[in-house]
């Protein structure tokens, strides 16, 4: 039986959790609390409490990867909670202590391109605008240095599960940006997309995980909203450049990859 460890098992470890233990495979989970542990307890994973920090990693790693084929990595880089995080120092801490023969796979985000870099796909060099996209790009390059050891995947924005930005819009004023395109992703297709990436054993890849279906962001919100009864949000008419649209040329091919929740609807929320 493989054993795969998911450093972060919240919102979208624990999904992933789920599916693999399901799936047969032994999984150790990692949260920052022991009252947190005990939910995974709960699924059937085994639980660890591991806070990685800029200059160290707290909590008993070496056995949380000990037995580990490959490692998950699911926490984000935590700026907007802690200005002084430093993800990439993160992610390096985590790579000098991943054991040789463990494989990585890396969750990355659209983020690192940047907001007015127009259509990207796998090949594009990112150019990130913001903080978090500058390390979540460093991170990936560390990554990058474990060669085919390691895949590096960038999600969408994500929805499902309770997670929608038509919650956090609705009711909001002078929204920017109505024109530009969503790039989301439902929970459901990234769990099985991360699952087909480790079943296929597809390794020293750059993929993106994003809903082939874009939608203007001013246009879908508001319907959105409208459907489900939320507070409609306005949208401000000032010109933006924001246009960035991220295609996902690569898991179709790869692995006959086909988005199930593709409209990326509150309903399916
Ligand atoms: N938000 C987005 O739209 C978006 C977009 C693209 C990519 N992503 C990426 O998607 C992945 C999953 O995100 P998510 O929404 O599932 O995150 P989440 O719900 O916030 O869960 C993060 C998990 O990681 C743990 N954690 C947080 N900081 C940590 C640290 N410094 N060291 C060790 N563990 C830590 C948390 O522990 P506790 O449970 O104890 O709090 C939690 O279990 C992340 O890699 C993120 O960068 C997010």
């Amino acid at each position: 039986m493989k054993t795969m460890s998911i450093l972060g098992c919240g919102w979208l470890g624990k999904a992933l959790a789920d599916t693999l233990l399901k799936k047969g495979y032994a999984v150790n989970g990692s949260v920052r609390s022991e009252k947190k542990g005990d939910m995974l307890r709960t699924i059937g994973a085994t639980p660890y409490v591991i806070q990685v920090e800029n200059s160290g990693i707290f909590g008993d790693f070496e056995s949380f990867v000990a037995e580990a084929d490959i490692l998950i990595t699911a926490f984000p880089p935590g700026i907007r909670q802690d200005p002084n995080a430093n993800y990439t120092a993160r992610i390096k801490q985590v790579l000098a202590s991943l054991p040789s023969n463990c494989k990585l796979l890396h969750m990355s985000s659209i983020g690192v391109f940047g907001a007015m870099q127009g259509e990207v796909n796998e090949t594009t060099f990112p150019v990130p605008d913001r903080d978090a996209g500058n390390q979540l790009l460093k991170a990936e390059e560390a990554v990058t240095a474990l060669g085919a050891n390691a895949t590096i995947v960038r999600l969408g924005g994500l929805v499902g599960d309770g997670r929608h930005p038509a919650k956090q819009l609705a009711g909001k004023t002078e929204i920017s940006a109505p024109m530009a395109p969503t790039n989301l992703v439902h929970q459901i297709d990234i769990v099985r997309f991360l699952t087909a990436v480790i079943e296929g054993d597809f390794w020293g890849q750059t993929l993106h995980c994003v809903s082939p279906l874009y939608h203007q962001r001013g246009v879908f919100y508001t319907q959105e909203c409208e459907e489900n009864g939320l507070a409609l949000p306005h949208f401000s008419p000032d010109k933006s450049d924001r246009n960035k649209k991220v295609l996902d040329t690569k898991s179709a091919e790869l692995f006959g990859f086909e988005y199930q929740l593709a409209g990326c609807h509150f309903k399916d929320c």
